[in-house]
């Protein structure tokens, strides 16, 4: 785990505003300063997409965003469109597409968001969809009082401690995933996505993985196993791993085709907000899939 208090400033960028760029992780991410995202406009997305591509994860602090911000600078990164929640709990009541993260209630009684509270599993959003949004962003109203940190690893192969047999055994191959029991606003169908996604602008090659992996598909599943718990173990060696800590005005724009992350459990309450961003393929890594089969239950 690292801090803030580690990192180091490595370059600055002049366009309109200043703009500071603070590395977040050896392996992975930055800290930008002087952005305002509420104004976020077509010059700022040019400077800033090429680090989100270099670093996979962008976090930007103090910002002051709305639901209809959060749906903008979607868009302005993606490809104009956001994917609604998986969970039916998580829509928001005025715009459906900001997914909301919290055990907080409406005065009616409801929940506001997805309650869930308990250490998730190691993901990648939306992987269980046959075509994800693999862009996505969480922006922190409150942040609970104790624990609730997003934590996220890379899986970029060149930062991963992995026989490149192993790497060999899974290029070109195939991976599933299905979809989670609260996963109520989903097809529920077993989806096949690449197993390594390589980024159309940097080249670099990324293990499509994490604990929801179902199997690969054309190896026999005791090797499939080995392989899906040889690359996790290698993506969670603990200098691979940034735990994020969330601040009230936290954005933060991440690429599911180059981190996985999980939610750390926490007490006390909490609001969180997200969008899942379609991604434009000319600049991302995006795993477009297939549908392996119908699930009757899951
Ligand atoms: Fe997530």
């Amino acid at each position: 785990m690292w801090t803030l208090a580690e990192l180091q400033i490595y370059t600055i960028v002049i366009s309109g505003d200043p703009m500071e760029i603070f590395d977040l992780h050896e392996n992975f991410g930055a800290v930008i300063s002087g952005v305002k995202l509420k104004d976020i406009n077509d010059t700022r997305v040019s400077e800033l997409r090429p680090l989100l591509i270099e670093k996979g994860f962008l976090l930007f602090r103090e910002q002051c965003l709305d639901d209809h911000d959060i749906v903008k600078i979607g868009q302005a990164f993606g490809n104009g469109a956001l994917e609604p929640s998986a969970r039916k709990v998580s829509h928001g009541r005025q715009i459906r597409d900001v997914v909301y993260l919290s055990n907080l209630r409406y005065s009616d009684g409801e929940y506001m968001g997805f309650p869930g509270n308990t250490t998730d599993f190691w993901h990648s959003d939306q992987e269980f969809r046959e075509n994800p949004a693999i862009l996505a962003s969480i922006y922190c109203v409150l942040p609970s009082p104790e624990g609730g940190e997003t934590s996220f690893a890379s899986t970029d192969v060149q930062k991963l401690n992995v026989a490149t047999g192993d790497l060999q055994k899974i290029k070109g191959k195939w991976s599933t995933r299905v979809p989670a029991k609260s996963h109520d606003n989903v097809p529920k169908v077993e989806v096949a996505h690449p197993a390594i996604l390589t980024n159309p602008i940097s080249g670099k090659d990324y293990v499509y993985v994490s604990e929801n992996l179902v199997r690969y598909i054309d190896i026999e599943e005791s090797e499939s196993h080995r392989l899906k718990a040889t690359f996790m173990e290698a993506i969670l060696a603990g200098n691979n791993v940034y735990s994020h800590q969330w601040q009230p005005g936290d954005y933060a724009l991440y690429d599911n085709g180059q981190v996985i992350h999980r939610r750390e459990a926490f007490e006390g309450p909490r609001l969180l907000k997200a969008s899942k961003i379609y991604a434009d393929p000319s600049f991302f890594a995006v795993p477009d899939g297939y549908v392996v089969k119908e699930l009757e239950d899951l």
